[in-house]
């Protein structure tokens, strides 16, 4: 497939996220990387995907998976080298896939250059104000500067010591060794242009965001408000607080909007930007594709929602509609790297959270991690898992597939305790275990591990369950009802259908409840059946992919079906 050199490519495309560590290791380390990912690159042409977005594979000591990240503008030793990315850059391009990559502006490493010069530095100096230094409060300037909470547990603020004497606090949201960088210092938003650059100018299409709703502070980084009860901070971080959704951080978007138009003459054109940023509702959300800001935003309304028609209905329409209101594309995305894979979290009880016509309803919201509840029916997951796709790629806008979830692979909820690597196993206080769980390395052929994830005796960084013998690329490939097989047959299908990607969408009324069906212009029908009654397909419909065994022209309980009408 030729490169689509249609300026709005983005607008329909099926994105694909390698999580680099665990996608495919070339050289044996037990750890993925870049040639591993060029070794696989038939594999996601084949599968029909249109762009590939890579997590972080910048130098990093990987405290937080590699966005701890300590030099921008070159490869992590472990994945490879500058040279290997551009090899795999163009030949990814080659193959007719655009290339995305990981942008943290938040935080760095604390193992970046600048923030070891700013801790050797003297307070007040140029050096300290690129990150968020601050003097401690009380009398020895032992109580951290502000109550903010860090997202992966304790407090927002480490105090740095110098010459044995305890010294200033710096700011960091997630992990210690993540110091938050001062957007209000110019140097900082100049060198993030040029980090920009630096990789437009290598043949990159577009940046994946990372918490692209974090960066801007409330002036003087005030208090949370307490809870009274609790006596703990209120951090809303889904619908803003003093360091998520702040207003100005609209200002830095549009920014990076200038730099990435002005690639519009280049032979690649302009490039573009997913945001990652966890907002609801999603109108605030919305905010972040405006015309003149980011082009599209995961859409984690639809992510967090749980399982049911009414709920799916709601997400869907409130997300059309907010987003056609600034005249961006939707997108859908049902797992990444931070979230339970999707086949276990549709096998759960509680599947995710209800959704009324107005938006989320905040009380059932149970948070976006491996939280098991109750007994995970694992068929059941993958069924829905099934359905699940195939309403993705059918909805109007583009889409995002996270490694693995193309061959039904599950969350592995039991890795060894001495092998959990995600900050949020320490800093809970070995109370939560984090997001290893979905990180567990590609399986791609043969009956034992390492499944062709490395050589034969080269152990992967975590170890691969038993029961994924049963799921490698190789032993579904060919296999008609396999889960590949369908992401395949949906993949090819969206292609060539010109009802699909971008556009809208009609729902189909006098369906019974429990039943969602909508028909995209011209002649595609989405029919999804939540249960629990068999749905008799309508007469004269042509089944084009069925989630399920549709010979009998009904689609059952948890299946999809996709109709030429
Ligand atoms: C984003 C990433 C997550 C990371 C965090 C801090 O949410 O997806 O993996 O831990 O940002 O960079």
């Amino acid at each position: 497939m030729p490169l689509d050199h249609d300026p709005d490519w983005w607008r329909s495309a099926v994105v694909y996220q390698v999580y680099p560590r665990s996608f495919a290791d070339a050289d044996g380390d037990g750890t993925g990387d870049i040639l591993g990912i060029i070794d696989r690159l038939d594999y996601l042409a084949e599968l029909g995907v249109d762009a590939i977005w890579v997590s972080p594979w910048y130098p990093s000591p990987w405290a937080d998976g590699g966005y701890d990240v300590s030099d921008y503008r070159d490869i992590a030793p472990e994945l490879g080298t500058l040279e290997q990315a551009d090899v795999f850059v163009t030949k990814a391009h080659e193959l007719g896939l655009r290339v995305l990559i990981d942008l943290v502006p938040n935080h760095s490493s604390d193992e970046h250059a600048w923030f070891q010069r700013a801790l050797a530095a003297e307070p007040g100096s140029a050096e300290r104000d690129l990150y968020l230094f601050r003097n401690g409060r009380g009398a020895d300037g032992d109580t951290p500067p502000n109550n903010w909470p860090a997202m992966f547990g304790g407090s927002a603020w480490e105090r740095t010591e110098s010459g044995g004497r305890p010294g200033q606090w710096y700011l960091h949201l997630f992990d210690v060794k993540q110091p938050d960088w001062n957007w209000e210092n110019p140097v900082v938003a100049d060198e993030f242009d040029a980090i920009l650059r630096f990789w437009f100018d290598r043949g990159i299409d577009g940046f994946r965001i990372d918490v692209a709703n974090s960066m801007a502070k409330a002036p003087g980084l005030p208090d949370l408000p307490v809870d009274p009860d609790t006596g703990e901070p209120q951090s809303h971080t889904l619908t803003g607080t003093a360091y998520m959704n702040q207003p100005h951080v609209h200002d830095i978007l549009r920014r990076w909007r200038t730099v990435s138009d002005s690639y519009a003459d280049s032979e690649l054109g302009a490039r573009i930007f997913v945001s990652e940023a966890w907002v609801t509702p999603v109108d605030e959300l919305a905010k972040y594709v405006r015309d003149d800001e980011l082009h599209t935003t995961f859409n984690f309304d639809a992510l967090m929602c749980e399982w049911t028609a009414e709920s799916q209905r709601n997400v869907i329409n409130l997300t059309l509609r907010a987003m056609g209101d600034v005249g961006a594309p939707a997108t859908w995305v049902l797992a990444n790297h931070d979230t339970t894979r999707v086949v276990t979290r549709y096998g759960r009880p509680v599947t995710g959270a209800r959704f009324t016509p107005d938006g989320m309803d905040l009380e059932s919201f149970a948070g976006i991690g491996s939280v098991p509840e109750g007994v995970t029916d694992l068929g059941l997951g993958r069924k829905r898992a099934r359905a699940a796709v195939l309403l993705e790629l059918a909805l109007p806008g583009g889409a995002y597939v996270y490694q693995g979830d193309e061959l039904g692979l599950d969350e592995v909820e039991d890795l060894p305790e001495e092998l959990l690597q995600d900050p949020t196993w320490e800093r809970s206080g070995h109370t939560v275990r984090g997001r290893d769980g979905c990180r567990v390395p590609m399986p791609w052929t043969g009956s034992e591990a390492p499944y062709g994830f490395g050589p034969p005796a080269s152990p992967p960084w975590l170890p691969q369950p038993d029961r994924w013998s049963e799921l490698t690329a190789e032993g579904q490939d060919g296999d008609p009802r396999s889960h590949l097989s369908l992401y395949r047959a949906a993949l090819a299908e969206r292609r060539c259908n010109p009802a699909l990607g971008d556009g809208g969408l009609i729902w189909d009324a006098e369906v019974p409840t429990g039943v969602l069906s909508f028909t995209r212009e011209p002649g595609f029908r989405c029919v999804v059946n939540f249960g629990p009654d068999a749905y008799q397909l309508p007469v004269g419909a042509e089944v084009l992919i069925a989630s399920g065994d549709a010979s009998s022209r009904s689609v059952g309980a948890d299946e999809a079906v996709w109709l030429r009408i």
